[in-house]
């Protein structure tokens, strides 16, 4: 396959065609509620609907989330055969057909097989090592700017300032988009409109004022942002990710055309800033809790006896306690709740045979939590990461944050550096309790964050 971003599609492709297989009854399990399906079960608990639907029926066993059934996929070996894939069974195009790729189809995350890697080689230059160096000189002021007044503010919530950084973080690290004012905010806006209102339409009927509208509409304004964003970064480039892509060439030494590059960058924020959000509020809601503050204390000694204000890329190599901290927040709590694939044939996966058209619900709660491969497996604890014990190693799917296999996710050590940054300055300026009473619950759907957007007591130093 030559080295074309989003080209049309091609070859035995017929998969793509064909409808979602609704009746897969021979395979055991159940339907759950009518019209709901499992789906109360999995926001009141989704460990323990997992531990008990495996109980009861065996891995790899019959679900419903509501709009669709499929097949529950949790053991490390079967995700190790879904996400490595070599015989092309498991398409993503198909697994995020519907409200994802009514809002992010053609980018690389709905793409398969031989146009995902192609994508996936031109897209990679803007996640090397100098690319990451430029955004950390954009990420440091950015974060210190956000986070100057938090000790003043009346009922801080962790989640809702985190989110607050993460849109102006992505904005001027994607987009090289201007600090402060209107340019981020309308963003932020349009942010809002695709992901919390469009993603959750239940019905795709394109009448104004819907939800599916709505969505709709703010991908289109964002598309048009985002093409002049190409444009002026073609013209003045700078240290951000548009620029990095936007003067990328193809084989024949031509810069790629916009209208190719438009959604892959539109994915980004989609991408970066819920999940980051919520790893490093899971993160935050350990850290401040009293049990946990010599762990909060242990960091921010690290953090001061680094003694550099803004930390480049190779102060944060350095920050490995860190680092495992962050890895223990997803391992209890994944940020992607649930990774879609759909089975392009008939397959045999592990022990039972799947029907072509299969969707599988590819979820990493039971793996992160098996006391077949941790110790300890509810306890907050991220030294189980460090040199000496290695705990996640066991087998190479034990431990799936950030997916695994083609569609690994590509901004994981962005992710790291600006949960490490975020770190790095909060931890030097202020001091974080639970607020009195707050009961450490955490939702899973429709995103995974702790429960009341995580209030804290925040001392400054
Ligand atoms: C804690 C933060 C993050 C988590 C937990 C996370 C998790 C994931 C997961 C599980 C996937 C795999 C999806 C699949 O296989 O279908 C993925 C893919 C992806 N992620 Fe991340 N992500 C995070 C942050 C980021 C950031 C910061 C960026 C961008 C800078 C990013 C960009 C992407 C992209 C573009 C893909 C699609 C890759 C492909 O399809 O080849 N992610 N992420």
């Amino acid at each position: 396959m030559s080295a074309t971003f989003n080209p049309g599609l091609a070859g035995d492709e017929a998969y793509l065609n064909r409808p979602l297989r609704r009746d897969i009854r021979e395979i055991p399990g159940d339907s759950g509620l009518p019209f709901l399906g499992h789906l109360p079960q999995v926001i009141k608990d989704v460990h323990g609907f997992q531990k008990r639907h495996i109980a009861r029926y065996g891995q790899l066993a019959r679900i419903n989330l509501g709009l669709f059934p499929g097949v529950l996929v949790t053991h490390p070996d079967h995700l190790r055969q879904v996400f490595t894939d070599p015989g092309e069974n498991f398409s993503s195009a198909m697994g995020y057909d519907g409200n994802v790729s009514a809002i992010y189809g053609g980018s690389i995350i709905t793409q398969d097989f031989g146009h995902h890697k192609a994508s996936r080689r031109v897209f990679q230059t803007a996640f090397k090592r100098s690319a990451l160096e430029g955004y950390v000189d954009i990420m440091n002021p950015t974060i210190k700017e956000n986070i100057a007044d938090w000790a003043r503010q009346r009922d801080f919530r962790y989640t809702v300032a985190s989110r607050k950084i993460l849109i102006d973080v992505g904005a001027r690290v994607f987009f090289g988009a201007e600090s402060a004012g209107e340019e981020i905010r309308r963003i932020a806006h349009l942010f809002h409109e695709m992901n919390h209102v469009g993603l959750m339409a239940l019905v795709h009927w394109n009448i104004p004022g819907s939800k599916y509208w709505r969505g709709q509409r703010a991908k289109a304004r964002m598309e048009r942002l985002i093409l002049d964003y190409i444009r002026a970064r073609r013209a003045a480039p700078g240290k951000d990710l548009t620029s990095i892509l936007a003067a990328e060439r193809d084989e024949n030494g031509e810069l790629w055309p916009e209208e190719l590059l438009l959604p892959h960058l539109n994915l980004l924020l989609f991408a970066a800033h819920d999940t980051t959000a919520g790893a490093t509020s899971h993160l935050m809601m350990y850290l401040s809790q009293p049990e946990n503050q010599h762990l909060q204390e242990k960091l921010r000694q690290q953090a001061f006896d680094l003694g550099i204000d803004n930390p480049s890329l190779a102060d944060l190599d350095a920050y490995t306690d860190m680092e495992n901290a962050v890895l223990e927040a997803t391992r209890l709590h994944p940020a992607v709740a649930t990774i879609m694939r759909r089975t392009t044939r008939d397959v045999r996966l592990g022990e039972r045979d799947i029907p072509a058209d299969t969707m599988l619900m590819n979820m990493s709660h039971w793996a992160h939590r098996s006391p077949e491969f941790w110790t300890d497996p509810e306890t907050f604890d991220p030294d189980r990461f460090s040199e000496e014990r290695r705990e996640h190693k066991g087998h190479s799917f034990q431990f799936l944050p950030f997916g695994g296999g083609a569609h690994k996710c590509i901004g994981m050590h962005v992710a790291l550096m600006n949960a490490k940054l975020i770190l790095h300055h909060t931890l030097r300026k202020y001091r974080f309790e639970l607020q009195p009473g707050y009961d450490c619950r955490c939702d899973v759907l429709p995103l995974p964050f702790p429960s009341k957007n995580l209030p804290l007591k925040v001392t400054a130093l």
